[in-house]
């Protein structure tokens, strides 16, 4: 394998079972999974791994040919969105998803500019790792992009107290639209994750993305949402975590969570849209869409329907926040929790005046936490926020789980 990737953990998790929240490894200790939202209702949900295996076992081709349950999956999909968002085209990752969004939205618009937060994740194709502000430093940027400061309340340009932050970030976005004229370019899009991630988790007033959307509109841009992490229940409120800034985009894409596990990934846009990208491309994608996938797809819906997988996101969501605040009552290194749903980041300082942060102490307290059966990460540009972002069956026993094994862990750096 190549020396690109990456493990987690100073001692790595040799993992070879997964079941619910739970998680055991090669010598058979059990852990707590406050981490992995790809196994979005469970690991190894019985209904999702009863569907894929009946399927697996009867037929598996591709959208070339008919077959009912791509066509009942699409129509299932698109019918959990708003307005016109009702077209799907379906793929098998995150990235190919971003991917086929800005290709789109660059085909529609007849613009190549795109605007993006900073420090942004949106996935590892060429395309979009140039999306992907994160991963590469800002002098590389290529010059049809333009970046703007996510909206961070805590330690960004404008703070929680300050009056209408969330405008105030949101007007970034005009001034991200003047620079491209600058240059000569028009936004083909604006692209977000609704969860900010990849910026340490940020829930910006609705403000915000009426704004943005607004500006990049004007200038002839769509707006697209990254629903791949904050999609499918996990804010707690709504399906989808744009439906909390009451918007709705031109183009949602989707990814790990509809899939539990299994590579699936979507493009919702309108019949407007897709009409005017099929005029122009065919679109083939040879995994995307397969009836094993679409089988999967149909599984994940049913059983956040049959087990009010919202409701539990919303009321156990509330008790870990509750919990969470409580703890940063008690101990000065937590400097801002912040997130919703069931995905908090909980942000180190060293000095709540300063906001020095405690990138050692966020390391320590997420290898304490793994020896003592808990697995979270760290996220964040000073990479000082614990990440926790467990599966959505997550339940109060669990919370008090982590938040007793949390607590300890604070202690453990004698802070
Ligand atoms: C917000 C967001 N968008 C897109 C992606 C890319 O998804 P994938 O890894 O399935 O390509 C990720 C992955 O972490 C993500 O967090």
């Amino acid at each position: 394998m190549g020396p690109a990737y990456r493990l987690f953990y100073r001692e790595p998790v040799h993992l070879v079972r997964g079941e619910g929240v739970r998680l055991y490894d090669a010598d058979g200790r059990e852990y707590l999974d406050c981490y992995n939202n790809v196994a979005s209702v469970g690991h190894c949900h019985p209904h999702v791994v009863e569907a894929l295996s009946r399927q697996a076992g009867t037929l598996n081709t591709h959208t070339r040919y008919l077959h009912e349950s791509i066509v009942r999956y699409a129509e299932r999909l698109g019918g959990t969105l708003p307005g016109d968002l009702s077209v799907c085209m379906f793929v098998c990752t995150g990235t190919e998803a971003n991917d086929l969004a800005f290709r789109i939205a660059r085909t529609v618009t007849g613009n190549d500019g795109a605007i993006v937060t900073d420090h942004a994740y949106h996935g590892n194709s060429l395309a979009v790792t140039e999306l992907s502000t994160a991963e590469y430093p800002e002098s590389e940027q290529p010059d049809y992009l333009e970046t703007i400061e996510a909206p961070n309340g805590y330690r960004g340009t404008f703070r929680y107290s300050e009056p209408e932050y969330g405008r105030k970030y949101a007007d970034l976005a005009e001034d991200a639209v003047r620079q491209l004229a600058g240059r000569g370019k028009q936004p083909a899009l604006f692209m977000s994750c609704n969860i900010f991630s990849s910026n340490g988790i940020l829930t910006p007033p609705p403000e915000y993305l009426q704004g943005v959307y607004r500006a990049v509109r004007a200038a002839g841009g769509l707006a697209v949402a990254d629903e791949v992490q904050s999609g499918l229940c996990r804010l707690g409120d709504k399906l989808w975590g744009f439906e909390d800034s009451g918007v709705i985009p031109d183009i949602v894409t989707l990814g790990k969570p509809i899939g539990d596990g299994h590579p699936l990934a979507a493009v919702v846009t309108t019949a407007a849209i897709a009409k005017e990208f099929a005029r122009k491309f065919d679109y083939f994608n040879t995994f995307g869409g397969n009836p094993v996938s679409a089988a999967v797809g149909l599984a994940v819906l049913e059983v956040i329907e049959q087990e009010n997988i919202l409701q539990n996101v919303h009321d156990v969501g509330e008790y870990l926040r509750q919990g969470l605040e409580k703890l940063a009552q008690q101990h000065a290194l937590i400097g801002d929790v912040r997130g919703k749903g069931l995905f908090y980041g909980v942000e180190l300082v060293t000095d709540r005046e300063t906001g020095e942060p405690a990138r050692n102490q966020a390391d320590s307290i997420r290898e304490y936490l793994r020896e003592h059966g808990v697995l979270l990460s760290t996220t964040g540009p000073l990479g000082n926020v614990l990440k926790i972002r467990p599966p959505m069956v997550f339940s109060k026993n669990n919370a008090d789980e982590l938040l007793g094994k949390l607590d300890r862990a604070l202690r453990s750096t004698g802070r």
